[in-house]
């Protein structure tokens, strides 16, 4: 049998993993094989006695800096078959979007280099090339929440983890809009009415109703995703 998806983290924290990647629709999937976690302590590649991970700022400043050496060491041995990228998560870095998330979810899985303290020495990242990734323009304290979202990001897309694959394919960001409203039963909740065109039955004005929505909510809430959906149905003609 092939390898699955395997996420291997580099960590000073490897008891953060699984969390909550354990649980639901990914740890199920983790328990039957359909992908793999591996978290490796940063740590156990310290060469001194302390096990230092991490030293002062050259040219000064209050927050310690991870060392070269040792980080250079953990990735050597994660990136061993060379399959996987090897990505460091810092908010420096590109901003994470569904798109680098398929193609990461397509291929053999990841290395996931998670920062803490003020950051990494520049050095290993331009001598590893690794791919600087950001959840977002706001600072966690380390890399291992953001490390937890991008993995699951990917091991949902991957075959067999998620029930119905129409799922993935009608909702957010497939499209390059923002997701259509829901709603369940009942159908009057505290006065509040479902919409009529919703229990009529006739699919096609369903769907018709489902993307009006879909595309105002984008149009009023993310002009920036609303100019490039716009540019893409300009180019290739909507499907519909
Ligand atoms: N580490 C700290 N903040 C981060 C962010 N916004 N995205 C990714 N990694 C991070």
């Amino acid at each position: 049998m092939t390898a699955p998806w395997t996420a291997r983290v580099l960590t000073l924290f490897p008891e953060m993993f699984p969390g909550p990647l354990g649980l639901s629709l990914a740890g199920k999937a983790l328990e039957r094989g359909d992908w793999a976690l591996e978290a490796i302590d940063i740590r156990s590649f310290a060469t001194d006695k302390h096990r230092t991970v991490d030293d002062t700022p050259f040219g000064g400043g209050p927050d310690m800096v991870m060392r070269p050496d040792v980080v250079d060491a953990a990735l050597a041995q994660a990136t061993q078959d060379g399959l996987a990228p090897a990505i460091y998560l810092t908010p420096r870095g590109q901003v994470l979007t569904q798109g680098l998330v398929k193609r990461l979810s397509a291929g053999p899985g990841l290395v996931v280099l998670c920062g803490r303290y003020e950051g990494l020495d520049e050095r290993v990242i331009e001598a590893r090339g690794l791919l600087e990734v950001s959840l977002g323009d706001f600072v966690l304290s380390g890399g291992e929440p953001a490390a937890l979202a991008l993995i699951d990001s990917c091991v949902r897309l991957l075959p067999g983890v998620m029930g119905a694959e129409e799922t993935l394919d009608e909702e957010s960001f497939e499209a390059g809009l923002l997701e259509y409203p829901h709603y369940t039963r009942p159908a009057d909740w505290c006065g509040r009415q479902v919409p009529e065109v919703l229990m009529s039955g006739h699919h096609e004005k369903i769907r018709a109703w489902r993307r009006q929505k879909a595309e105002e909510t984008t149009r009023l809430r993310r002009p920036d995703l609303w100019a490039v959906y716009q540019e893409h149905k300009a180019r290739v003609g909507a499907k519909n």
